[in-house]
């Protein structure tokens, strides 16, 4: 099933996400001989009335420098416009997918269609019906039709619920690909491999010697240009439950039975089931100074732009051990990292005098690397101790080697139909029923952000909240 016509739609082709990371991550696929011109098409689908010429003009400055490979590849789009709510536009963008079927298939050869939804979620509902009722495959010899959809998968538990069952009645689970483009970042990827390949973690992953975990995400800007839809989602939707939780649960799951992506997404499903309801001492929001000035957000709006949340699993390998969940835009940096922390030694004969605590770093971005901090002898004649770092630095190690961009994974895996890295329907629900508690308080005014100062670390209370859950600070760090 994975030769013969592959057609990519991009609906939503003439907005930002289709522009900045889905025709990009479909150039580099096919730069590297992932896409081949025999067999794929690509067709861009909007509302704007604009010819194929105007579309890869649009988008030709977000590919890449060799202009030629550019150019080959920019001929493979064609641009189709039409609205979302109507069956007109479909029928059109089926006629045009067929006649590409046709023009390239040879008599055995099957259909593939993969429609990429680039598009606000008003519009999955609608979209997803017209696709159905107009575009399917027709072919039956293993041709397949898949749908790539992007968060915000609703806005809480209930309509998050809603839209599953609307576009389940529509598609099969199988066919549907929900991507969270931070499983698809390299150093998300290898935390299975680092946790269940290596014999130095497998003892020491568990309460009796960690302390406490951390999962933090930083964005040294605001939300300029984006605030009318940050206003209405918040730091919570944006990032902290769809990509810390992911992150969350590969670092806390069981191991699965096997790399088969239903027994990996079973396991993460336990680990969300096992998190217990948020308490309000858990949580500390914040605002930045100034988000309120931006003519798309309400003057009233009491939005969080940062917060840390201590999430607490209940079960035998984690419980008492506080996962700190932190997101924050307009901070001091950018940085999105996992620390996980490990108890004092017992006993300690050194008096080292808290120098710190042995703590294991994943730095996903930027310049991903993995470092261990541990107490080494101060080299020299004195026998004193200090703080240093085992560290694997990727761009050192791997000089040369290019680190593939999170979408351009996905997509590959949704052309190869493996869904290891997207979200399941259960688990979605599970991410959701943690948060929306909270999310309901937040929306209703019954909590409210601390204000913080942009380019600052955050609110104060926030570091307060860290030492609480037992986070110990090391300097330098
Ligand atoms: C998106 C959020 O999902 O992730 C954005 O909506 C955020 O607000 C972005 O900026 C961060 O992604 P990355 O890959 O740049 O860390």
């Amino acid at each position: 099933s994975e030769s013969g016509c592959l057609s990519i739609i991009v609906l939503g082709a003439s907005g930002d996400l289709a522009k900045k990371k889905t025709f990009p991550a479909l150039y580099h696929l096919y730069r590297q001989g992932f896409l081949h011109p025999d067999e794929v098409h690509i067709f861009g689908y909007a509302r704007t009335r604009i010819s194929d010429d105007e579309l890869r003009d649009r988008i030709r400055g977000y590919l890449g420098k060799e202009a030629e490979v550019v150019s080959k590849f920019l001929q493979l789009i064609k641009y189709v416009s039409g609205s979302y709510d109507t069956e007109d536009g479909f029928q059109l963008l089926d006629k045009e997918i067929s006649q590409h079927e046709v023009s390239k298939n040879s008599a055995e050869g099957s259909s593939r269609r993969l429609f990429y939804l680039a598009l606000p979620p008003s519009v999955y509902p609608t979209v997803c019906r017209m696709i159905r009722k107009c575009c399917m495959n027709k072919s039956d010899n293993g041709g397949w039709t898949r749908i790539v959809i992007e968060k915000p998968f609703g806005k809480d538990l209930e309509s998050a619920e809603n839209l599953s069952a609307h576009i389940g009645e529509l598609f099969e689970e199988a066919q549907l690909f929900r991507i969270d483009h931070y499983l698809g970042k390299e150093l998300v990827q290898n935390l299975l491999v680092l946790r269940f390949a290596n014999r130095f973690f497998l003892p020491l992953w568990n309460r009796d010697n960690i302390s406490n975990v951390q999962i933090v995400f930083r964005e040294n800007f605001g939300t300029e240009g984006r605030g009318g839809y940050f206003d209405e989602y918040g730091i919570i939707r944006d990032i902290i439950q769809n990509h810390l939780l992911q992150i969350l649960c590969l670092v806390a799951m069981e191991k699965p039975v096997s790399l088969k992506p239903e027994y990996i997404r079973d396991e993460k499903v336990k680990v969300l089931q096992s998190v217990l309801p948020i308490r309000d001492e858990d949580v500390v929001l914040g605002q930045y100074e100034g988000y309120r000035d931006d003519p798309t957000v309400p003057d009233q709006s009491n939005t969080p732009t940062f917060a840390t949340v201590v999430l607490r699993i209940h079960n035998e390998r984690w419980e008492g051990v506080p996962f700190i969940l932190k997101a924050g835009k307009a901070l001091h940096s950018s940085k999105a990292e996992i620390r996980v922390q490990f108890k004092d030694v017992p006993g300690d004969i050194f008096k080292c005098q808290k120098q710190g605590r042995n703590e294991f770093v994943i730095r996903l971005q930027p310049s991903e690397a993995m470092y261990m901090k541990l107490t080494v002898k101060q080299p020299g004649l004195e026998m004193s101790t200090v703080q240093s770092e085992l560290d694997l630095s990727y761009m050192q190690r791997y000089q040369g080697v290019p680190i593939p961009e999170a979408y351009e994974r996905l997509i590959l895996d949704t052309i190869r139909g493996d869904q290891q890295h997207f979200v399941r329907r259960d688990e979605l629900k599970a991410a959701w029923e943690i948060f929306t508690p909270l999310l309901h308080r937040i929306d209703n005014g019954e909590m409210k952000p601390k204000e913080y100062q942009p380019g600052s670390r955050g609110p104060v209370e926030a570091d307060e909240l860290l030492a609480k859950a037992g986070y110990v600070q090391t300097h330098g760090y």
